[in-house]
């Protein structure tokens, strides 16, 4: 059966569980690794794990989210919340109608477009189309298959829909960004004793392999500095753990270019004190392919996702930097629920069956032991005379 990609509900596997690519896949990820054979040679015998991370899953043409794989859905590697249930943007489309925030949609990292043309056509419904439904997404073969699910499911919205190369400057509207944070590359460190290490990857006998290299870059040894001061980490003997700059930085920049709106982030991850909790001493990396979830990144290049939990208080910090306030932090569970999601699912005509399935979704989309409780949802905002609505009961911005 296939789940939704939540690391616990995901099939755990050990690598060697894993089933075999067929020969097109294989010769695929060959070539994938000529080019990082080339990359490692000519960076010296190593690169960062970052810079790693970036060529398998971003190498044009050849990088996971840049060939033309299935990835989303059953017969892909994962389930993300809009594949899983059509409710998830239902609820969605009543956060953006009731937010107060021009109008503007901007989704970042579209995935297959599901999330888009569900969410067009419920604002259609309640008369609350947005004048321009953004999507901002680095892979064209993905920004091809959004065009054709959203002209499939409502060709009539086609035209408000407008991709774009990068994030646009002083515009307002809603942000809405579904498991993209966990998509992008994350520095790997190592903490051993007194010394602090990056994590490389280098050739070894013909294959990938790890190498720590002492640590030198003054940003990191900075925040692992402030991580020992402000969490269990400052007990750690022997800790592997990962930072997304990457993800800050993003942040940061789409609240200088914001004017005026709301910014979610809907992702798996924990505030910072639970992130680095000295007890998760292997850090949070997790790879996907077909359905298993195994911690192996050097594996299947190309062919498989790699994702890392995200720190949800360095996400509030990048966003106060990019002048934005932290407008609500809950579980997705929570989050939907406040935003009405069993009205929602009430309202429709459903029959004894299709009954059933709902309530399986709504199961799978709120329950603590699915993607209810590891998937945060953080709402940033700026310069708004409305309240952000999804954090009404349990809000945890205390937590960050
Ligand atoms: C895990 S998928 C999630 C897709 C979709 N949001 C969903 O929930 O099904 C990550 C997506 O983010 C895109 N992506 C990653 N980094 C990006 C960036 N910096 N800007 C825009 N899109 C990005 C990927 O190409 C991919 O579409």
């Amino acid at each position: 059966m296939s789940r939704p990609k939540s690391p616990s509900a995901a099939r755990r596997a050990r690598p060697d569980e894993l089933p075999p690519p067929g020969s097109e896949a294989y010769a695929h990820s060959l070539r994938l690794l000529e080019k990082l054979h080339t990359q490692i040679s000519a960076n010296g015998g190593a690169i960062p794990f970052e810079q790693y991370m970036q060529a398998v899953l971003y190498q044009p043409d050849l990088g996971y989210y840049r060939c033309g794989s299935q990835k989303f859905g059953i017969g892909g590697d994962f389930i993300t919340a809009p594949e899983l249930s059509p409710l998830f943007a239902r609820c969605l489309a009543a956060f953006v109608a009731q937010s107060g925030a021009g109008d503007t949609v901007l989704e970042v990292g579209a995935g297959s477009g599901k999330l888009a043309a569900c969410i067009l056509q419920q604002l259609e419904k309640q008369q609350a189309l947005p004048a321009r439904y953004a999507i901002l997404e680095l892979s064209g073969e993905l920004r091809q298959r959004q065009r054709e699910t959203i002209e499939r499911a409502c060709p009539q919205l086609l035209e408000r829909v407008q991709w774009l190369d990068d994030l646009p400057e002083n515009f307002a509207g809603v942000v809405i960004a579904n498991e993209l944070l966990d998509a992008m590359p994350v520095r790997r460190f190592r903490i051993r004793g007194q010394q602090l290490f990056e994590q490389y990857v280098a050739w070894c006998d013909g294959l990938l392999c790890f190498r720590d290299q002492p640590l030198g870059d003054v940003r990191l040894i900075d925040r692992i500095a402030s991580l020992r001061e402000q969490t269990t980490l400052v007990d750690a003997e022997n800790y592997l753990s990962e930072v997304n700059f990457m993800a800050e930085d993003w942040l940061r920049t789409l609240g200088k270019k914001l004017q005026r709106g709301v910014v979610l982030l809907i992702d798996y991850g924990y505030p910072r004190s639970a992130y680095y909790h000295v007890q998760r001493n292997s850090g949070t990396l997790m790879c996907h392919y077909q359905h298993r979830a195994h911690p192996d990144p050097l594996i299947l290049p190309g062919l498989q996702d790699i994702t890392a939990h995200i720190d949800f208080t360095a996400m509030a910090d990048a966003a106060l930097a990019g002048g934005m306030d932290i407008a609500g932090f809950a579980t997705q569970g929570n989050f939907l629920l406040n935003l009405g999601l069993l009205d929602i699912a009430e309202h429709e005509q459903l029959d004894e069956r299709e009954r059933l399935a709902v309530s399986t979704e709504i199961k799978q989309l709120t329950l603590d032991t699915e993607m209810g409780e590891q998937f945060k949802v953080m709402a940033c905002s700026k310069d708004l005379d409305v309240r952000v609505r999804g954090f009404e009961h349990n809000d945890l911005r205390h937590l960050l």
